[in-house]
């Protein structure tokens, strides 16, 4: 197992932790966190070669049921109104359904249903879709680099894979999940011959496809700048071929420029977190397998809920540790900058 930075726990400060009961999750950069990320296992069915390195590495205990759904409750009780299941692979996880029906029948503390996505490689999709979508779930993203089979299988390493994320996202789209968001990571010299297939796919499927740029988060050391590929490059590219049109955010947090075709369905996000940094609207914050909260996918250092539950908090204090995290949420991530250090975890441990 990595060994992590020493976890330090400081006492939150009286005045902040009532301004975040009254108000919801606010950081001490004056931002709403809002949005929830749980890794439910950090097992992944994929070697993805901007993840992981090909060999099984470390697993982490996961927590059980019970113990995510007492932690995901006391983050919704401070402010959360999304949460998006993540991994690993989020489908490996058995009781994964569940999950998700209980966390459905749940209310915010402003009367609200929670919004809950999930974040898959669709490798499990085409069987899962539709229990899935009866539990409660609101919408799925699949992960998908390639619009050729034999490009997809270089990223993956693994074998078939190209047809079960195609039916996996057809199931999605027919149990009503859609419109699915289909994320691709883009590196220079592997997949970006694609981008011009997956504007096609999206206009075709009703898609909404998001290229993301490369974040150094991978367990082997392949990251430098020169295999992100800009913002600039894939609209310049996708304008010369389809007629764009700028969309409005969704939100404030929004995280993709989005796009239209003048001329058809479908959507185009871009998400730079490298070349256009959206840190100062981040509402996110993380839980891991091994019950850590990780307030940056940059931190180098994560809190161990995990130890109040063991210790036997209340409620109230797995609360006061939230808020004393929160409170410690990073201003921004240095990727680029010189003595950048990568975070202690890949991402597959972290949860995307
Ligand atoms: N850089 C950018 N995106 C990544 N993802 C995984 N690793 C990286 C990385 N190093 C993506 C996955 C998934 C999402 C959660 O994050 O493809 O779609």
């Amino acid at each position: 197992m990595a060994n992590f930075p020493e976890i330090v726990h400081e006492p939150t400060q009286q005045g902040f932790a009532k301004q975040a009961l009254a108000q919801g999750l606010i950081d001490s950069h004056g931002r709403a966190i809002t949005d929830l990320r749980v890794s439910v296992t950090d097992r992944c069915n994929y070697k993805c070669v901007y993840c992981r390195t090909g060999q099984v590495g470390a697993q982490y205990d996961e927590l059980t049921t019970e113990q995510y759904l007492r932690l995901i409750r006391n983050f919704v009780d401070l402010g959360i109104e999304k949460v998006r299941l993540t991994g690993g692979e989020p489908l490996l996880r058995r009781d994964l359904t569940e999950m998700v029906r209980e966390l459905a029948s749940w209310r915010t503390p402003l009367g609200q249903k929670l919004d809950i996505a999930i974040t898959t490689n669709g490798h499990l999709l085409e069987d899962l879709a539709q229990p899935l979508k009866d539990a409660g779930l609101s919408r799925v993203t699949v992960s998908m680099d390639a619009v050729e089979q034999e490009t997809f299988e270089r990223v993956t390493r693994v074998p078939g894979s190209f047809p079960a994320v195609v039916q996996g996202i057809r199931a999605a789209q027919q149990a009503g999940l859609g419109p699915v968001k289909v994320n691709c990571v883009l590196l220079r010299g592997f997949n970006d011959d694609q981008i011009e297939g997956f504007g096609h796919l999206a206009r075709r499927e009703g898609l909404i496809v998001r290229f993301i740029e490369f974040m150094p988060l991978e367990e082997g050391r392949l990251w430098n700048l020169d295999m992100v590929v800009p913002v600039k490059e894939i609209v310049d590219r996708l304008s010369t071929v389809f007629p764009l049109k700028p969309l409005a955010p969704n939100a404030a947090s929004e995280t993709a420029r989005r796009y239209g075709f003048t001329d058809g369905i479908g959507e185009i996000g871009i998400i730079a977190p490298v070349t256009q940094a959206f840190c100062g609207a981040c509402s996110r914050i993380r839980l891991t397998s091994d019950g850590k909260i990780r307030t940056c996918l940059f931190s180098h250092r994560e809190h161990d809920i995990y130890a109040q539950l063991r210790l036997g908090a209340t409620d109230q204090d797995l609360r006061t540790f939230i808020l004393s995290a929160v409170e410690k949420k990073e201003a921004r991530h240095h990727i680029g900058e010189p003595g950048f250090l990568k975070p202690s975890r890949s991402m597959v441990h972290i949860g995307g």
